[in-house]
């Protein structure tokens, strides 16, 4: 079966064609360079961006898969949760080639699909347990089955890309912020940047907010005493932290739901020291780890057609007056 995959919920416009687990092509158009320009996602940019590329992206997305508009037997959309104009640019689109080449339309949850990220060139299948962490999500949830989610707890303020992104950006460092606040990072020091750490009631739920305020204002003192910030250092102590965080909630879930497979997702997937802390960690539980390739860890078309893909098979298609929607739980259906 070949899906042709739409998504456009932030700042990437990409298309891909996909034959259920196999990705025949995955084009990605970046807005990065213009967004830098204001230190973040400009919502009503994006939404204009995304209408002047995807026809383009689409077209080369088609020709480097080898595959012709007639050969498409279902069309994958990312519908929720995200940016809603940008969103409704990929819904919209979607809608219009179902319409035209009369083949299903199969709308797919954005964080569905990055956790589909993991069935890509690997031999994953649910059960697992899985952490999400993107820019505006943070959440562990049991994979029941493909299209089957039970989450366990997940941010009740910010997520934690949003608080790299911030710190970052209070830190000067350009857009986009957790992406650089990576590459930077040295040595940790939690006795020169000591950082709170954050109370949430539900065992495995996230607070992010806090700690990005502490973050900011921390640097914000510096410079009102005129003290040098060692960017490095508090780089590296905030994203310490914070994978800390991530890694200890996700294990103890894992243990107390009798997981031995766990799978990491979303951008913040791509964070070098989240990959080795929570590899380090599952080894020593004796937990089987899968992290997406670097190249599917960020939004992506492909893992919309892979996930797009079970959700057919699961009877999850759409008319056509499908509405795209800036929030929905991960267990929507
Ligand atoms: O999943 P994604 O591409 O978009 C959303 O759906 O949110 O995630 C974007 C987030 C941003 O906050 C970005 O700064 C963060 O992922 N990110 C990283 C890294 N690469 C991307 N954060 C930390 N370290 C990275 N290497």
């Amino acid at each position: 079966m070949i899906i042709l995959a739409v998504e456009s919920s932030c700042d990437e416009t990409s298309v891909a064609v996909t034959e259920s687990r196999r990705v025949l092509s995955n084009v990605v158009a970046t807005q990065i360079a213009e967004h830098k320009l204001y230190g973040g996602v400009v919502p009503e940019i994006a939404s204009r961006r995304h209408t002047e590329a995807i026809s383009g992206v689409t077209r080369r997305a088609l020709d480097e898969a080898g595959v012709s508009y007639g050969e498409i037997d279902a069309v994958a959309v990312t519908f929720a949760p995200g940016l809603i104009g940008a969103l409704l640019v990929g819904v919209n689109f979607a809608k219009g080639l179902c319409a035209s080449l009369g083949v299903p339309l199969i709308p797919v949850h954005h964080l569905r699909s990055h956790i589909a990220a993991n069935y890509i060139d690997s031999d994953l299948k649910p059960p697992f347990l899985c952490l999400t962490v993107s820019g505006g999500n943070t959440i562990i949830t049991e994979v029941n089955d493909y299209t089957s989610f039970n989450p366990l707890g997940g941010t009740v303020d910010d997520a934690a890309g949003e608080c790299f992104d911030k710190a970052a950006r209070a830190l000067g460092l350009p857009y986009p912020g957790g992406v650089n606040l990576d590459k930077i990072a040295g040595e940790p020091d939690e006795k020169l940047y000591p950082l709170p750490v954050p109370h949430t009631e539900g065992r495995y739920d996230f607070s992010f907010s806090g700690l990005k305020t502490a973050t900011v204002n921390l640097i914000h003192n510096c410079e009102q005493r005129g003290e040098e910030v060692k960017v490095p250092v508090l780089a590296a102590t905030l994203r310490h932290h914070v994978c800390k965080i991530l890694t200890e909630k996700t294990v103890a879930a894992a243990k107390e739901y009798n997981h031995n497979t766990v799978a990491l997702a979303g951008g913040v997937s791509a964070n070098s020291e989240l990959r080795e802390m929570l590899k380090a960690a599952c080894e020593q539980n004796g937990i089987r780890l899968y992290m997406p390739r670097l190249c599917y860890c960020g939004d992506n078309a492909a893992m919309v057609g892979v996930q797009g893909y079970y959700e057919y098979l699961s009877g999850n298609t759409s008319p056509l007056d499908l509405n795209a929607a800036a929030t929905m739980p991960i267990n929507y259906r």
